[in-house]
């Protein structure tokens, strides 16, 4: 039996980032690409280059640096878009341009303002320009699901002549039902000419929780590309989950036959933990493949059922995504070879220096409670190897509080200009800690959400805070780990303001554009 692939594109980078609060660093985006090409997805589109120049930057390095998948940029219908797509892919060693133009009346009348013709008419030249740079170009109807079917037969026919290779079908808007998704894959492929010489791929945002459900609709009807995030990532309620994709082709593989991808799936569950960790998105614990409790069982039944023989409650093995069934746990007396050893194994490729300062951290920890975790391993490393460049640093803390005080907190940041220090009251000890630190750092972004999560059982477990705040236009996200709950949300409200502060200056001068 000859086996038929279905393409993995991965758009954490892209669709993903795009989830408000998930702002990355470029070296955070190089980092998980070089993961995603370990996991063997088939193309990741790296970025959006024209609007702004750290995207721009991101698509670039990872064109110059990964290998292995496809490298694909996003690009309006627009000459200034496909030639900043085309620049930083340059150096690729596969390339794709990935152009898009709204085909539904709703966002041809209200957001383009444009007639079908026009639209049809920059939907060819943006093909035929991007073909310039390469023979790999997908096109997207952007809000296909909405569109009217013959002007969908229209314009994809068109594109094809002009040189399209993939035919991505976005539900942008989450909207169509999995018989619904289906069956617009399968009139498609009867009636768009050309149809047999392109791949059709899937594009499926999960506003009624459909995402996966629909992508793998599309694939019975004939797609041979999905296009997916890492977690479920993405815009508003976000894209489907690569994770849910390629595990219900795995584990369903008696229905979908000789349809396989080519994802190493034993990395599914370090890529999803770097994507949370990078991202500051915590995974539900109900999240199906990737969620803390996907593969625990409580009730006394379904535990002996397990015990007895595991297929009983378990349609797949937590080995197949990467989960060792044992916890590894290290503790004071480990030494820098078995800690770093630990690393490696998590996924991790740390350099010397950087075991060297996560060694140091990890034996703090390991002073302050007996058994050290993977989890705290993986903290530790986003608090202090991962850091986003720091412009103020956390060098002292200290808090004042209880029955009958007024919560007071004094701090250090430090900067490259020097040390600034400052005292404040607040409500409680964590709200007079941020207000001592906005006065050191002269910053206030807006606190959206707070949230503190033990990451392993115990009194002893690490506490790790999440902090979204608001800057001028975007939100972002901050973590911290400590023992201390306190510190932890301290840290994690410096990280949010490193990451404002970092990510706003790589945006002035120029408009961030939005899709
Ligand atoms: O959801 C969408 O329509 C998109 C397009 C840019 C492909 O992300
Ligand atoms: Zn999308």
């Amino acid at each position: 039996m000859s086996s038929e692939r279905v393409l993995i594109f991965d758009t954490t980078l892209r669709d993903g980032e795009q989830s408000p609060g998930a702002s990355l660093s470029i070296s955070e985006k190089l980092e998980i690409a070089q993961q995603l090409a370990k996991m063997r997805v088939d193309v990741i589109e790296a970025g959006f280059p024209v609007s702004s120049p750290a995207q721009f930057e991101a698509t670039r390095l990872c064109a110059e640096n990964v290998v292995g998948p496809v490298i694909c940029g996003l690009a309006r219908a627009s000459e200034k878009d496909i030639e900043a797509a085309g620049k930083a892919l340059q150096a690729a060693e596969r390339r794709r341009i990935h152009t898009f133009i709204a085909t539904s009346p709703i966002h041809m009348k209200h957001k383009l303002r444009k007639k079908p013709d026009e639209v049809l008419k920059m939907a060819v030249e943006a093909v035929k320009m991007a073909a310039a740079f390469t023979s790999d170009v997908e096109f997207s109807p952007e809000d296909a699901c909405r569109s009217e079917m013959p002007f969908l037969y229209e314009i994809l026919t068109a594109v094809i002549a002009a040189g399209a290779t993939t035919l991505n079908i976005p539900d942008t808007v989450g909207y169509v039902l999995p018989y619904e998704y289906g069956r617009i894959i399968a009139q498609l492929k009867e009636n768009v000419k050309g149809i047999e010489r392109a791949v059709i791929s899937t594009h499926c945002h999960n506003d009624l929780g459909m995402a996966a459900a629909n992508s793998l609709a599309g694939v019975r009807n004939g797609a041979r590309q999905i296009e997916c995030t890492i977690n479920g990532l993405g815009e508003r309620a976000g894209n489907a989950a690569m994770e849910e994709v390629v595990m219900a082709m795995h584990t369903r593989a008696d229905f979908f036959g000789e349809v396989t991808t080519g994802i190493k799936t034993t990395e599914i569950y370090r890529t999803s933990q770097l994507v949370s960790q990078l991202t500051g998105f915590v995974i539900q614990p109900n999240k199906a493949i990737v969620g803390s409790n996907a593969f625990a069982h409580e009730s006394g039944i379904h535990v002996d059922g397990i015990l007895k023989e595991r297929k009983t409650y378990e349609i797949m093995t937590p080995e197949t995504i990467g989960l060792s069934g044992s916890r590894m746990v290290l503790g004071r007396h480990s030494g820098r070879h078995g800690f770093a050893d630990r690393c490696k194994s998590l996924g991790y490729n740390l350099s010397k220096e950087q075991v060297d300062i996560a060694y140091d951290k990890f034996l703090q920890i390991a002073d302050k409670k007996k058994e050290v975790f993977d989890e705290d391993i993986a903290a530790i490393i986003t608090d202090e190897v991962r850091t986003v460049d720091s412009v103020y640093t956390l060098d002292y803390l200290q808090v004042a509080c209880g029955t009958g005080t007024l919560p007071t907190a004094s701090v250090k940041i430090r900067t490259a200009e020097g040390v600034v220090q400052a005292a404040a009251c607040g409500d409680g000890p964590v709200d007079a800690a941020y207000e001592a630190i906005r006065q050191a750092t002269g910053l206030c972004p807006k606190i959206e959400n707070y949230a503190i999560r033990a990451l392993t059982g115990g009194k002893e477990a690490l506490g790790e805070a999440t902090v979204r705040v608001r800057g001028e236009k975007r939100t972002f996200i901050g973590r911290g780990a400590s023992t201390d709950i306190i510190e932890a949300s301290a840290k994690a409200y410096v990280d949010a303001i490193n990451r404002m502060v970092t990510t706003e200056n790589n945006e002035t001068g120029e408009t961030r554009v939005e899709l």
